[in-house]
């Protein structure tokens, strides 16, 4: 069971957007590992969810494509590569067709979108096809999570999610396409139980 030590204030923009500052973390150190660990599980089950994985590949610069009709995720239609640019620059930007805009939904097959540019994660928040014990090993090292503490991880989910940005579409994808597990709240809660549990990973 997951301990209700955060209070989180849902504020809905596009129906699942959070206000930034709207959790209260728990103190370091007042969540078991037990429970930390718990809590890991279930971030990383919604982190290598098509919706947030296939955004977090690595270094060919290949977004992957998946949905009801695709079964496994495979590469992206039209030969589309984002370069090292991770936004398409090199080639074909991906706003081409990824078009900027808060209303999420759109028909089965057309371009999903979101209310920021839409691009790659960088290469080094790779989770496409990543185990356990190297997503928990990236996402505590601040060298490649993009400097964050645990509480700089739960700020950014908030801060994405204000945008209407790709921690608030996974959870409303919209075009027919499975929302990412459980809800954005709980996986924000989760990120500041793992954190305040000392960011315990499988192995440890
Ligand atoms: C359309 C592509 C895309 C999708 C889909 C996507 N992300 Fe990301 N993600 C990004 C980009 C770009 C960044 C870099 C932003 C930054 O660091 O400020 C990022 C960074 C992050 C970070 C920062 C730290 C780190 O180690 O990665 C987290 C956490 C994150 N995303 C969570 C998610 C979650 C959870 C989902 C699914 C609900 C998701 N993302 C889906 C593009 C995406
Ligand atoms: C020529 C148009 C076009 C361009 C350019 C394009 N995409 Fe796409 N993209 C699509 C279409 C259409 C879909 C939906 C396919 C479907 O659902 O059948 C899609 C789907 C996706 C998905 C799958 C989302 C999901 O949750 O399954 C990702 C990830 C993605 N694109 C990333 C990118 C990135 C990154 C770029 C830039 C490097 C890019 N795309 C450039 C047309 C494009």
């Amino acid at each position: 069971m997951q301990k209700s030590v955060v209070i989180l204030a849902a504020v809905s923009i596009a129906g699942a957007a959070l206000a930034e500052g709207a959790l209260t973390l728990p103190e370091e150190g007042s969540i078991s590992r037990a429970d930390g660990k718990a809590a890991f599980e279930r971030i990383y089950e919604v982190v290598t969810h098509p919706r947030c994985a296939n955004c977090h590949v690595g270094e060919d610069n290949i977004p992957m494509w998946s949905g009801p009709s695709y079964g496994e995720a495979r590469p992206h239609g039209m030969h589309i590569n984002a370069g090292e640019s991770r936004i398409g620059a090199e080639f074909l930007p991906c706003q081409t067709c990824h078009v900027t805009s808060d209303d999420f939904d759109t028909a089965p097959h057309a371009a999903p979108r979101f209310g920021i540019a839409w691009q790659l994660a960088p290469v080094e928040f790779e989770w496409f096809g990543k185990s356990r014990a190297e997503i928990c090993a990236q996402l505590k090292d601040p060298e490649r999570n993009g400097g964050r503490d645990w509480r700089g991880l739960v700020e950014h989910l908030e801060h994405d999610a204000s945008l209407n940005g790709p921690v608030a579409w996974g959870w409303s994808p919209g075009g027919d396409r499975d929302p990412a597990p459980r809800t954005l709240e709980e996986h924000v809660e989760d990120m500041a139980l793992w954190g305040a549990a000392g960011q315990p990973c499988p192995t440890d």
